[in-house]
């Protein structure tokens, strides 16, 4: 059997830059036209900045068939003219990490910061830039975070009704929900990883658990939920009312960050990339939903976005194969696991 589906795009990845961005990048750009690529590693906090990176994934991928959608982060030192300054560079988009809460968070705001950004948000409504949040909530409490970010996030959709603006990469029902509660102007994407995973695959006693150990490739931030959280993902996946699209969130870190015995440490972030169409083929088709792949993958993002749907198809064959243990030198999502999906190719127009 075979599926041909309008070119996908990705609305939330990690690339890098450097080697890690030389080895990565391919992965995305042979399944996806455009992804939103995020500034967090390296940090982007300006247009400029963006604009350099952007170069820089030029040259590992071809501009003819992938174009990286740039963002910048927002820090305590963004300002109005950061906005637009970044808009006449091209960035698209703009993200909000809550101090502390994952790799690269650092420089991100406290909520008494967020609470100060309300000029730089006017800016980005009126050049119509997106705004993007990390939603959880800093400090301890982790498994509620994002329950607990949702009321400040929606202060900003209140006080700046044409702003558009991302959940980004939403881990439970109750965000789901509030995606659905919002006005039009809100939309949430979700991730492979958490269509698949809960807690218990973390903590080696679920169904991809290996025999109770933890399993540092399964962890990332927001951290997986349990199964009530996964459902609802899934429900919203398939919905086609347009707020709910694909941002893989492919995070890949080097073995030494993922497996650290002197630091005792294990980085947030899981390298989906070399499997998300097969994942997610193989997933909605397990929904009984693969009719509703296409609205997820490659038009309902696109149309938030306020992009034209992509030319051309990416060609998926349903045959089993196993995820291999390493891909470029990383352990790629669901290694050693069996899909009943791959990619077969790209036909570009
Ligand atoms: O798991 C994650 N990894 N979540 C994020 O928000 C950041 C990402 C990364 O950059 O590694
Ligand atoms: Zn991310």
């Amino acid at each position: 059997m075979i599926l041909k589906l309008r070119r996908p795009d990705d609305f939330h990845v990690h690339l890098r830059d450097g080697e890690m961005l030389r080895q990565v990048a391919q992965y995305t750009a042979s399944q996806f036209a455009r992804a939103l690529v995020m500034p967090n590693v390296p940090p982007i906090d300006t247009g400029p900045q963006a604009e350099r990176l952007r170069n820089e994934i030029l040259q590992h991928v071809s501009p003819a068939s992938f174009t990286p959608l740039m963002t910048i982060r927002l820090t305590e030192k963004s300002m109005p003219e950061t906005i637009h300054e970044a808009k006449r560079c091209g960035v698209v988009a703009a993200k909000v990490y809550p101090q502390g809460v994952t790799t690269g968070s650092h420089g991100g705001l406290t909520i008494d910061q967020l609470q100060q950004m309300g000029a730089v948000f006017a800016a980005m409504q009126d050049v119509g830039m997106i705004l993007c949040w990390h939603g959880e909530f800093p400090g301890p409490g982790w498994l509620q975070a994002e329950q607990r970010m949702l009321p400040e996030i929606r202060k900003v959709v209140d006080d700046f009704p044409r702003l558009r603006q991302v959940l980004e990469h939403i881990s439970t029902r109750e965000g789901v929900e509030w995606v659905r509660r919002c006005p039009d102007m809100v939309a949430g994407t979700i991730t492979v990883h958490h269509l698949f995973l809960t807690l218990d695959d973390l903590g080696g006693r679920g169904k991809f658990g290996r025999g109770g150990m933890l399993q540092p490739h399964y962890f990332y931030a927001p951290i997986a939920k349990d199964d009530s959280d996964r459902q609802a993902l899934a429900e919203a996946a398939i919905e086609p009312s347009g707020k709910f699209f694909l941002g893989t969130d492919s995070a890949p870190h080097p073995i030494d960050r993922k497996f650290n015995v002197d630091a005792g440490c294990c980085a947030a972030g899981v390298f989906s990339a070399p499997v998300a169409m097969a994942a997610l083929a193989s997933k909605f088709e397990e929904l009984n939903a693969l009719d509703r792949l296409e609205g997820f993958t490659s038009a309902h993002g696109a149309r938030f976005y306020g992009l034209p749907l992509n030319e051309g198809s990416i060609v998926l064959e349903k045959q089993a194969w196993v995820v291999p243990e390493t891909v470029a030198g990383m352990v790629p999502f669901l290694a050693g696991e069996e899909l009943s999906w791959r990619v077969a190719g790209i036909d570009n127009v």
